[in-house]
């Protein structure tokens, strides 16, 4: 028990040093690209699997949706140190990331404020709600994407 209590301890702790960290530990451009389009596919393919839920094709099991939340939600925080300075060639970024860098903080935010709400629903049971947190959800992907990201 004390053991896991450290554990916990050091991750708390070492968890914002990382956050802070982030633009030094990528070498070089192409590493932190690799990284934001792998936290990238990681986001989209938890938040794409609770679709079937939402739709209402497979039942509604409360439990493994907030569990999947729950890794949601760590990811949602991970993509966005990895836009760092010079890393937009030959990527989907738009050059708006960084000459908008306080519009794309604050879809970021907007984002993760959805991913917390759906948190919060997520366990509940309640149908509806999950439904409604994650059209608010999947809108933050969309309105970041309109503005930040290249269209295909
Ligand atoms: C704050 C802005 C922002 C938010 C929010 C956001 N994205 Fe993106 N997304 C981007 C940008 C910018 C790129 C292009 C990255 C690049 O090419 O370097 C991208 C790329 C992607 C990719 C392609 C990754 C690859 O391998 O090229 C997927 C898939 C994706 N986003 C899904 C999502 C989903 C699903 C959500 C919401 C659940 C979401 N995104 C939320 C900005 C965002």
């Amino acid at each position: 028990m004390k053991k896991i209590k450290l554990l916990l301890l050091a991750l708390t702790v070492a968890a914002p040093l990382f956050a802070q960290t982030a633009q030094a530990q990528f070498a070089k451009p192409e590493d932190a690209v690799k990284y934001r389009k792998a936290s990238l596919t990681l986001i989209s393919s938890h938040f794409g699997r609770m679709q079937p839920t939402v739709k209402g094709a497979t039942p509604y099991d409360a439990a493994a949706i907030k569990a999947n939340v729950d890794v949601l939600k760590t990811l949602s925080t991970l993509p966005w140190a990895a836009f760092t300075a010079g890393s937009q060639a030959g990527t989907d970024a738009k050059p708006e990331i960084w000459s908008d860098a306080a519009g794309f903080k604050q879809a970021q935010q907007k984002f993760e404020a959805a991913v917390v709400k759906l948190s919060e629903v997520s366990g509940s049971g309640d149908l509806e709600k999950l439904r409604a947190a994650f059209g608010d959800t999947a809108a933050s992907c969309k309105a970041c994407h309109d503005s930040y990201r290249v269209k295909k």
